[in-house]
């Protein structure tokens, strides 16, 4: 079985699957907008923060478990310990890419929605936000629409999986990542060309501090977590296809660059759009469907940058979902011996049902609540809120304490030899970080999540 096994063409290309993984709806949609509530530049700084000594630290562990087992996130504690415990975290791993790809399709939906919205030229005739928000506020409440586009969105992840990792994944992450990048390129360039730009430059480079407090650090350490996709095995899965001979350390010390790369990128490109149009930058998760397109409206050639905007989301949505499916459909294939094909289908399948009562979150079942939130709500807390974090720390847990250093250090090396030879220290940082910092702050977080702190 083990030979058989499918893997990445090359290093390369895994990088840019990780990296597609990676970027998505959180650098995009959400981070601008948390970064937004929360004051601009000095949580920025803290999310940076966050990014490079927990993030960093835990995805090169999180990726390594995969490679060295080359399994599935359960197959890969399997692999490594007689215990139950550690096989439940791949477990509930897998659970997560369930919950996680069920909701994310319904906005992966949107984007593609709001594609389709420009071109048929309904989006960027706009005077205020608040008259995109009733245009969002009829779409999003359209059962018709949230259905179909979250059905349109799930094809296409689908279609891309059931390729296989080579001819599948890392194929679409080769066509889409650069067609991604340069569509941001030309976003910055409109963005920072308006009259009164810089007003959104200084939003996000001259810190306020004094809107930093516990709950910012909190909101920025767990989307630290979510915007790496890291704690559900994601990385662990991608990782498991990649050859012993690539370099670990350096290949996630790309992605992360990456990732926050486009983060801060797409916080560029949209909010200097959003100041130079006077709107307000803590319009909170509308900022994209409802302030943007108000933006758009006033913007000379606004129909073509909507659109270019949106298709940006949509491609970003996307590299991210197929990364949620595979893990499910590797655990499948590695576990049970099923096909990449059945496990697509059914699975597939699943999870796509799955998504249905969160798209009628925004309609039919806007009003079932459950604790005050909706089906929606429920699933993107328990995953991104609890799951992830809960992931991440047993992943820290178990690279720093469990599995024997000597092991860590022989699996890590491989393809690393000359970094570690290099920089001597990094080790020892690497380990500090795992066995001390994430595991602490992870727990903050965790119980903040929850409510008990
Ligand atoms: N990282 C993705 C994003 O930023 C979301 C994601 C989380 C993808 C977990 C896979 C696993 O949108």
């Amino acid at each position: 079985m083990t030979q058989n096994r499918e893997a990445w063409g090359s290093r390369f290309g895994f990088v840019l699957a990780a990296a597609g993984s990676a970027v998505g709806l959180g650098n995009i949609w959400k981070f601008p907008y948390i970064a937004g509530e929360n004051g601009g530049a000095a949580f920025i700084f803290i999310y940076l923060i966050c990014i490079a000594i927990i993030g960093f630290p835990v995805l090169i562990a999180e990726i390594l478990i995969g490679r060295t087992t080359k399994k599935n996130p359960v197959g890969a504690f399997a692999a490594l310990t007689d215990s139950k415990l550690w096989v439940s975290v791949g477990f509930l791993g897998v659970i997560a890419g369930f919950m996680i790809l069920s909701f994310y399709s319904v906005i992966g939906g949107w984007t593609i929605g709001y594609v389709v919205e420009t071109m048929r030229g309904s989006l960027t005739h706009f005077a205020t936000p608040d008259e995109a928000g009733i245009l969002f506020g009829s779409l999003v409440g359209d059962i018709r629409w949230g259905i179909g586009f979250h059905s349109l969105f799930f094809a296409l992840v689908m279609l891309i999986v059931i390729r296989g990792v080579k001819g599948g994944i890392e194929r679409a992450s080769k066509i889409m990542m650069p067609v991604l990048l340069s569509i941001l390129v030309i976003l910055i360039i409109r963005g920072v060309t308006l009259e009164g730009a810089s007003k959104g430059l200084a939003f996000l480079w001259v810190p306020d501090w004094s809107k930093i407090n516990g709950q910012s650090v909190l909101i920025a350490l767990g989307h630290a977590f979510f915007t790496l996709s890291l704690g559900m095995g994601a990385m662990l899965t991608y990782g498991s296809y990649m050859s012993k001979r690539d370099n670990v350390v350096s290949s996630a010390a790309l992605i992360v660059f990456l990732d926050t790369l486009i983060a801060i990128m797409a916080g560029v490109a949209i909010f200097t759009a959003v100041f130079a149009s006077g709107l307000n930058p803590a319009a909170g998760p509308g900022l994209i469907f409802q302030t943007l397109p108000a933006v758009f409206s006033t913007m000379p050639g606004g129909d073509y940058f909507s659109f270019l905007f949106f298709l940006l989301l949509a491609i970003a949505a996307l590299t991210s979902a197929i990364s949620l499916l595979e893990v499910v459909v590797a655990y499948f294939v590695d576990e049970k011996g099923w096909s990449r094909k059945t496990a697509v289908l059914i699975f597939g399948g699943v999870i796509y049902l799955l998504g249905i009562p969160s798209a009628l979150s925004f309609n039919l079942l806007a009003d079932a609540k459950i604790f005050d939130k909706t089906f929606f709500d429920v699933v993107d807390f328990t995953a991104s809120n609890v799951l992830l974090p809960f992931g991440g720390l047993m992943i820290a847990i178990f690279a720093g304490w469990i599995w024997s250093r000597t092991a860590v250090m022989t699996a890590v090396k491989a393809g690393a030899e000359n970094l570690f030879e290099a920089y001597p220290w990094f080790e020892g940082l690497w380990f500090l970080f795992l066995k001390y910092v994430a595991p602490v702050l992870i727990t903050l977080v965790l119980l903040k999540s929850l409510g008990i702190l």
